[in-house]
């Protein structure tokens, strides 16, 4: 669908679900896939760095290991609600804006960033100004210390993503000023390992009720094929810009035709 051909694209969460399609998307559309992730992926990548992105030295190692440049950082890892509360914050946040910030410097003009976040995250808009003050920390360790000291509502994975998806939308106009662009895609409900870890997290009537809703989840491949396109040149003004890939969703839950539901 795109064309990738001689593209260096590092792709964390390579190693299962929504990473895995969008890695196999990517190697077929002629691309050099570089996956970070803390297990080794099945699809035959380019290369593969472990890292554990809930641990600023790992990340660190990892980058320390990328020498070259890349067309595109693809932040697909992530971890659901079961986890510990630190963990979730870890990887979905610290972890994901320490190795963007790491390697901004190596993406190439006209390079790109996606985050994949969740609809998760769509109560950020009532707790801008706490996620406000936690983007405003300088490193890992400061917003996990920012975190520890203003503990928040409800399930962590939400919080983590209002936090993934208000990042994206700040950082905009930073790297179109860098000559880039970071968007995120916001995935409903999706067939992957992590999908039985939020029936456990957000309530197994939730869950099956936006698949009653649609019929069906989504396919990892469907949000992978949203990623690239974000990734492409093809959405070469698209900048900032928090993507919903839901099957239509949000947009009943958001203008009130169906009930939000309590996640
Ligand atoms: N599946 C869904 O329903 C859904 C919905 C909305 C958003 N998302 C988001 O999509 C992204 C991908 O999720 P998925 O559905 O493919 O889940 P998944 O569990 O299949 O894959 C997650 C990947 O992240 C990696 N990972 C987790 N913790 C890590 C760590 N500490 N260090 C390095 N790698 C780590 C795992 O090894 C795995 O390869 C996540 O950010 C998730 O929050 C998923």
């Amino acid at each position: 669908m795109f064309d990738f051909t001689n593209k260096r694209i590092i792709v964390t969460g390579a190693a299962s679900g929504i990473g895995d399609a969008t890695a196999r998307q990517l190697l077929e559309a002629g691309a050099h896939v570089v996956s970070l992730d803390r297990n080794v992926p099945t699809v035959d990548v380019t290369e593969h760095i472990p890292v554990d992105l809930s641990d600023v030295e790992s990340i660190d190692s990892a980058v320390a290991q990328l020498n070259e440049t890349f067309d595109a950082l693809l932040n697909v890892a992530g971890v659901p609600g079961t986890a510990p509360v630190d963990t979730v914050m870890a990887v979905n946040v610290f972890g994901m804006r320490h190795l963007t910030e790491s390697l901004l410097g190596q993406l190439t003009p006209g390079g790109s960033v996606v985050v994949v976040s969740s609809t998760a995250g769509f109560g950020w808009q009532q707790r801008l100004e706490a996620i406000k003050e936690l983007l405003a920390t300088d490193s890992f360790d400061d917003a996990a210390a920012w975190f520890s000291q203003n503990p928040q509502a409800g399930n962590a994975y939400n919080f983590s993503k209002e936090c993934a998806t208000v990042y994206t939308m700040t950082m905009g106009v930073a790297l179109h000023d860098m000559g880039l662009r970071i968007n995120a895609v916001l995935p409903g409900p999706v067939r992957t390992p992590i999908l039985e870890d939020f029936r456990k997290s957000m309530g197994e009537d939730n869950i099956d009720g936006a698949e009653n809703l649609l019929g069906r989840h989504a396919d990892p491949e469907e949000i992978a094929s949203a990623i690239l396109f974000l990734a492409s040149p093809a959405a070469r003004w698209v900048n900032g810009h928090p993507m919903i890939v839901d099957g239509g969703l949000s947009g009943t839950y958001l203008t009130g035709l169906v009930p939000l539901p309590e996640i």
